[in-house]
């Protein structure tokens, strides 16, 4: 079997939602202290619901894809569906990551909550 599932490969190449959103009103950025991969998230965010994601990943190939999943999986999601998104979920949506790559994907569900945090600090909640 190889390593990386056509999916994984799919989101590496052709990552979807990448960039910056000059008026985001929620922005995270999380990093791994052991592969030194960084990930930045933006939200624009009306009326409870995600509508523009973008991100600037700075890592691994999985990192790329976990983040181009994530925002795949958010976009046009209510903030509360957003906030139960799990690591688990985004390599199940990926068809899966070698055991000693879903850190990638933690990276990219904590981006996605420290966006979502930073936001709702943002409005005072
Ligand atoms: Fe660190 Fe992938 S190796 S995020």
């Amino acid at each position: 079997m190889a390593l990386y599932s056509e999916k994984v490969m799919d989101h590496f190449r052709n990552p979807r939602n990448v960039g910056v959103i000059e008026d985001a009103n929620g922005i995270g950025e999380v990093g791994n202290a052991k592969c030194g991969d960084i990930m930045k998230m933006y939200l624009k965010i009306e009326d409870d619901i995600i509508k523009d994601v973008k991100f600037e990943t700075f890592g691994c190939g999985s990192a790329i894809a976990s983040s181009s999943m994530a925002t795949e999986l958010i976009k046009g999601k209510p903030v509360a569906d957003a906030m139960k998104l799990t690591n688990e979920a985004v390599a199940e949506a990926l068809d899966g990551l070698p055991d000693y790559k879903m850190h990638c994907s933690v990276l990219a569900e904590e981006a996605i909550k420290s966006a979502l945090d930073d936001y709702h600090k943002r409005n005072g909640q």
